[in-house]
């Protein structure tokens, strides 16, 4: 009888503390989410400003013209993150405007990574 209370008292006093790991897990997992995708209608706006004002600079397939090619290959070596900042604010001294009237940061971001990819019929 009072070896087994003894046997269930040190079980309990056993548990790992689950919770504590469990929740610095979760909180890690959420640093890393991504930032929310664009809806599909809004990607699909997107697309358009991409290939009609941007190509208007950059060329219908974005291999370039007055502006800078942003080809996958030509983006391959710059960081993501400078890419998002040109775009929202363009580049001063070039004809390279500020996109961040018309793009949200989250926006700005899907557009760097459709064109890191390559747009859908520009591949
Ligand atoms: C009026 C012309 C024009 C339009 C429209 C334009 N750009 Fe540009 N863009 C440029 C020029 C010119 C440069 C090069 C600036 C420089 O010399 O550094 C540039 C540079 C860039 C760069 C940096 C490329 C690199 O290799 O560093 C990115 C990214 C970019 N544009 C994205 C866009 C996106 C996305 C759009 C549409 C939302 C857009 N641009 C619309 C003219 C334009």
């Amino acid at each position: 009888m009072r070896a087994s209370a003894f046997l269930s008292a040190a079980l309990a006093l056993g548990v790992p503390a689950l919770p504590v790991s469990a929740t610095s897990a979760a909180a890690d997992e959420q640093m890393l989410t991504p930032a929310p995708v664009p809806a599909a209608t809004r990607q699909a706006e997107l697309l358009r400003l991409v290939r009609q004002d941007c190509g208007s600079c950059h060329g219908l397939q974005m291999e370039g013209g007055l502006g800078l090619p942003l080809t996958p290959r030509a983006l391959a070596d710059k960081p993501p993150a400078a890419l998002v900042q040109t775009v929202l604010h363009g580049r001063r001294g070039t004809a390279m405007p500020p996109w961040s009237p018309f793009l949200s940061e989250n926006e700005a971001g899907w557009v760097v990574e459709i064109l890191l990819k390559g747009l859908p019929d520009a591949r």
